[in-house]
């Protein structure tokens, strides 16, 4: 038994990690961007024709990416930006011409700067803001886009803002979890929207998707590492596919002085705006210890103790396809929901000599996890797409910078925005279209 037929193989990217941002065509700086925002990143923005030319040639079945709020109105109080929603207009026209399947995220870190003014997620209005933004795109988009997910990673924004994040100071639980809230609440409003304007479409939520191991056979790390669990994943996860808030939420909410202001009204709205699918990334496992005193690792937004089973790529996160199938069984034993992974791959540096890139690292990254997931399929776990991260160089998102290539697809440009742009196929992207071509059969 291996991957269905019709199995959507891809690969995705954000929006703000590869258009760039230019003057003139009424972008607005999104939350994320720096104030002198204009930016070319790998510029898929202009690009985005040929680039799909290439995915064509890779043979990918679904792409997915975001839009960017700030490029539909960049003041969330005004008018739509035209320019905008040409682009993505054609974007997702051209995607389905080449018979690529858009898979499309609400939100990934696309919020437009003026949200500050009344504190983001913090504050109720800024759902409404949320679904006069989300009812443009389904009037605009929505008769291209057969998948939609509602926020990128909701699970880990807690982590990263309840710690302090590249310079800010950690948030008071109260207000981190109280702006989660509001997302989830504006999630479960996007997905019944959905429902109602395109009853054939699909709905995902996303997860950051983790295997989390107790350092040791201590009993008190194991504790440790099913409190984690729970609360990195499951709060999130339950409340968009079950509605309705965990049960270890109580004493979490108790011992943490966070006072969720919930009304019926939005209890409902949960019950209501269940997910169709999950999505999730996978990109390593972390280990949790009850020491405080234990040395911690970098990983995908949370780190944890190091584990000396694991190799680590060159930014210290674990390598753990292993965990990949853990990961998909997990999930699909709490959810049973279908399973969309919509990102997992290696960053790195790359070379680019004589036009070519030998990534032999990234096609053993994609050999052992592809190869994981097939396992996991074969354990029955329902997976029906798997998008690699990415099919084409972008801009990392927690280092900000291009050097951390993650494509099968190398694009000629420095941090700096120098550059031809030109576009070289790496030797991963051959790796890559033989296993589409197989549908996975010959990794
Ligand atoms: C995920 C994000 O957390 O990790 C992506 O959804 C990001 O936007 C990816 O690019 C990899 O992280 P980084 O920091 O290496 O880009």
């Amino acid at each position: 038994m291996g991957f269905k037929k019709g199995f959507l193989w891809g690969g995705g990217v954000s929006a703000g990690q590869c258009e760039g941002s230019f003057e003139g065509d009424g972008k607005g700086r999104a939350i994320r961007e720096p104030e002198n925002f204009h930016e070319p990143a790998v510029d898929f923005y202009h690009h985005y024709p040929e680039d799909i030319r290439l995915f064509q040639e890779l043979g990918m079945k679904a792409f997915r990416t975001s839009i960017d709020w700030s490029r539909i109105y960049p003041d969330p109080w005004g008018e739509a930006n035209q320019i905008g929603i040409d682009y993505y207009r054609d974007l997702f026209e051209k995607l389905n011409e080449a018979g690529i399947t858009p898979i499309v995220t609400l939100s990934h870190g696309g919020d437009p700067y003026p949200l500050k003014q009344i504190g983001e997620w913090s504050s109720k209005e800024t759902i409404d803001l949320f679904m006069k933004y989300v009812r443009t795109c389904y009037e605009k988009f929505g008769d291209l886009i057969p998948y939609w997910l509602t926020f990128n990673e909701v699970n880990c924004g807690p982590a990263v803002a309840g710690r302090g994040f590249g310079g800010e100071p950690p948030q008071p639980y109260d207000f981190v979890y109280n702006a989660l809230h509001n997302r989830l609440v504006a999630g479960a409003k996007a997905t019944v929207l959905l429902h109602e304007m395109y009853p054939e479409s699909r709905m995902g939520n996303m997860l950051g998707y983790f295997a989390i191991y107790p350092k040791t056979c201590n009993p008190k790390d194991n504790i440790k590492c099913m409190q984690k669990t729970n609360v990195l994943h499951h709060i999130c996860g339950e409340v968009q596919v079950y509605g309705e808030y965990p049960y270890f939420v109580k004493s979490f909410f108790k011992e943490h002085d966070v006072n969720l202001n919930i009304t019926d009204e939005e209890r409902e709205v949960l019950k209501k705006g269940t997910v169709d699918f999950v999505s999730i990334s996978y990109y390593c496992s972390d280990v949790i210890s009850h020491l405080e005193d234990r040395p911690i690792v970098s990983g995908n937004l949370v780190g944890g103790v190091d584990n000396e089973f694991l190799e680590k790529n060159g930014w210290g996160w674990h390598i753990d396809p292993e965990g990949f199938r853990w990961v998909l069984n997990d999930c699909y034993q709490r959810y049973k929901k279908p399973i969309a992974v919509v990102e997992n791959g290696l960053g790195s540096f790359d070379t680019l000599e004589d036009g070519k890139v030998h990534d032999d690292y990234r096609i053993q990254f994609l050999k052992d996890n592809i190869g994981q997931m097939k396992v996991a399929v074969e354990d029955g776990v329902d997976v029906f797409a798997y998008c690699m991260w990415s099919p084409i160089d972008i801009v990392a998102a927690s280092v900000k910078t291009v050097k951390k290539r993650y494509g099968v697809i190398y694009v000629d440009v420095d941090d700096e925005g120098n550059g031809t742009f030109n576009r070289y196929k790496k030797d991963s992207f051959d790796y890559y279209r033989h296993v589409i071509e197989t549908n996975g059969e010959d990794l």
